[in-house]
This record gives C-alpha cells, sequence and structure tokens, in this order.
C-alpha cells in the first residue's frame, strides 16, 4: 500500500510517499526560510498562504517523480498538530479534500509522533522501548516510548527550546534563520571551552530551559562586540548539548531504558551526534540518530506514523477531525477521540 504524507505545521511544505509503511519512494521538502528569513522567524500568516500555494504542486511533482497514479494512493496521512494553526488548517484541508476524491481513508498525525517515526524508517530493526528526546525548533522532550502508540512525556521545553535558543543566538550574530546549520558549521572550527557558559537546569529534573543561555550570550556580547563566531558558537552549542545529553542519560537510566533515540531537526547536529554516543557508552546504553534528512521536518515520517495507525491499528480518523495547536503527546494514539475505521468509515 502507497501512503502519501503531508506535513505543513510550520513552515516546510513536505509531501512524502511511502510503500508498506517503510520503503521511502519520495521524499520532498520545499522549505520557505527564504521567505521568513528577513522577519527573522516565521510569520504564520506568511506560511499559510504560501502552504496553499505549494503543496498541490508538490503533490504532483511527488507522484510524477516517483512514477506513482493518483488511483494507486491508498491513504493520506497529515499532521494536525502541534503547530502553528493556520499552517495545520491547510495541510488539513487539503488531505481531507484528497481523501475523499480518491475514496482513501484519512488518518492525522502528531507531529511529535512523526519525529520519532523517522527512527522507525531509519532503524526498523530497533524497536520500542527506548527514551526518545525530541530536539526541535519549538520542543525539547524527553519520551518514554513503550510502544509504537505509547508516550509517556517525561520532561518538556519550560520556555526557550533547543533549536529556538539556537535560532535566537543567530539572529543576535545575524547568523540567518534557522540558524542551526550555520551554528554547527561555525561551531566544528571554534573552541567549546573559549566562554564558559551556563548549562541551565543541569542535573536537576527532566525539564530543560534555555532562556537563560540567551540571555548569557547577550550580557557576553555587550562586553565583547566583536567576537570570533566561531568560539561563540561552539561553546554555545556545548552548553546545550551538555544538558541535553545529561538529561537524557539520567532519565535513560531512572526509567531502565538502555536505548536511546534522538530526533527532530536538532538531532542533525553534528557536535550532538559526535558528542553523546560516547557519553551514552560510558553508561552502557546505545543511541541512534536517524540521517539528518529525516531529523529535520519532512513528510516521510509523517507517513510511516500514518501507516502504523491505520495498518497496525486498525484505525483512521473521520473528516470531522480539527487541527490542534497545541496537541498534547501524552498518550497520544490511545484516546478514544480517535475513530476505529475500516477504511470506509474513515472517508
Ligand atoms: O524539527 P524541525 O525541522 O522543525 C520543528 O519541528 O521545529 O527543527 C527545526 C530546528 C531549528 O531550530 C533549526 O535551527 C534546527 O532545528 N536545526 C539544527 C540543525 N539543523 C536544523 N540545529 C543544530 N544543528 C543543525 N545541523
Ligand atoms: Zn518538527
Amino acid at each position: 500500500m502507497i501512503t502519501l504524507g503531508i506535513e505543513t505545521s510550520c513552515d516546510e511544505t513536505a509531501v512524502a510517499l511511502l510503500r508498506d509503511g517503510a520503503e521511502i519512494l519520495v521524499n520532498a521538502v520545499y522549505s520557505q526560510a527564504a521567505l521568513h528569513a528577513r522577519y527573522g522567524g516565521v510569520v504564520p500568516e506568511l506560511a499559510s498562504r504560501d502552504h496553499v500555494r505549494k503543496l498541490p504542486y508538490l503533490v504532483e511533482e511527488a507522484l510524477r517523480g516517483a512514477g506513482v497514479g493518483w488511483e494507486e494512493i491508498g491513504l493520506v496521512g497529515v499532521t494536525y498538530g502541534p503547530g502553528l494553526i493556520g499552517p495545520l488548517v491547510v495541510g488539513v484541508s487539503y488531505a481531507k479534500g484528497l481523501s475523499v476524491a480518491l475514496q482513501v481513508p484519512f488518518v492525522g498525525v502528531h507531529h511529535l509522533a512523526a519525529h520519532l517515526f523517522a527512527h522507525r524508517l531509519a532503524h526498523p530493526d530497533v524497536p520500542p522501548p527506548f527514551l526518545g528526546l525530541i530536539v526541535s525548533g519549538g520542543h525539547t522532550e524527553l519520551v518514554v516510548v513503550k510502544d509504537w502508540d505509547d508516550f509517556r512525556v517525561v520532561g518538556t521545553t519550560r520556555d526557550d527550546a533547543a533549536g529556538e535558543a539556537l535560532d535566537k543566538l543567530g539572529r543576535l550574530v545575524g547568523l540567518g534563520y534557522p540558524a542551526g546549520p550555520a551554528i554547527d558549521a561555525l561551531a566544528r572550527e571554534g573552541d567549546p571551552a573559549a566562554i564558559p557558559f551556563p548549562r541551565p537546569m543541569l542535573g536537576e529534573g527532566f525539564d530543560t530551559s534555555f532562556a537563560g543561555l540567551k540571555t548569557a550570550a547577550v550580557r557576553w556580547l555587550k562586553d565583547h562586540p566583536h567576537p570570533d563566531l566561531r568560539d561563540l558558537c561552539a561553546s554555545y552549542l556545548e552548553a546545550i548539548v551538555d544538558v541535553l545529553v545529561d538529561k537524557a542519560i539520567r532519565a535513560a537510566r531512572i526509567y531502565e531504558l538502555g536505548r536511546l533515540v534522538v530526533v527532530g531537526g536538532v538531532a542533525a547536529n553534528s557536535r550532538l551526534r559526535e558528542v553523546f554516543p560516547v557519553r551514552a557508552a560510558e553508561r552502557g546504553m546505545e543511541v541512534y540518530f536517524p540521517p539528518p534528512e529525516l531529523c529535520t521536518d519532512n513528510a516521510a515520517m509523517v507517513a510511516a506514523c500514518a501507516h502504523h495507525r491505520f495498518a497496525e491499528r486498525g484505525r483512521g480518523d473521520p473528516l470531522s477531525l480539527s487541527p490542534e495547536a497545541n496537541l498534547p503527546l501524552d498518550g497520544w494514539g490511545k484516546g478514544d477521540d480517535i475513530g476505529k475505521a475500516d477504511g470506509k468509515e474513515a472517508v
């Protein structure tokens, strides 16, 4: 069965075709970064309009590229939260329209659950249980994943998420938006011990708070108006990496999980990918990262999650399913809000 996955929760318009929940036929991502760059962050109204413009063409291109006909699509999966409400409405409305037109079932997907499914695509032989660390622009979540529909959030973002903290540093020193990749590259040339930035909430619980780190950078920049960006990025990133690695490894120990899975845009970071396995190995733990293109927002992960829910759990969603900007992950996948569907009921 071929699943069409659609992702429009923020500033990426993404479309994927997935065969039997595992084989990626197309994974196309159109980034709106250039559109938002001059505002230093995503402008929701502009994002919604651009999704409306690009989505239909991306779907047509994906089908053409894979040599797949409309009639071969057996399932439509779409992110319905969390995210920016306007952009979510665009993707969900399109997906519903397509499921009606093609007479195929429709499945709404949780964006953070989808990030975890990137691991399943990359490492199908490494199933739950594991401790998931989701690090993206809006989220820093530690999740006990007992099964593919059993998520328990044990640590969350108190203020700025890891990616947001990187993007804010980028804005301070003019690295454009999103700044994660540029900081990644500069940090590789710098000294991570050059500036002693704080490690917020290190060793304290499983929640994270990176707003203070940005304030520390603002203060440091006042005294050092002409910084060596390589050292600044390396030191700032090191503080984030230290906190993430410490919390994830402690959580895995407390919840007796020997396996860690790191996903989300920040999981593409080369320093995190270098440090994490070493620190985990010291504790006898294994760490898995999907390849970078499955870490950042994409629709293959959405299609994988949708396929799992429909093909393995027999769940589809009614056309009344409504996007939710703050959809919680805790318990998602087990709730009664999701319609049981045999395929007919879902369309
Ligand atoms: O998961 P994602 O693509 O979108 C959200 O759901 O938020 O994550 C985007 C975040 C941005 O903050 C971006 O700066 C960061 O991921 N990012 C990186 C790298 N690539 C993207 N951060 C550090 N190093 C990278 N290589
Ligand atoms: Zn994301």
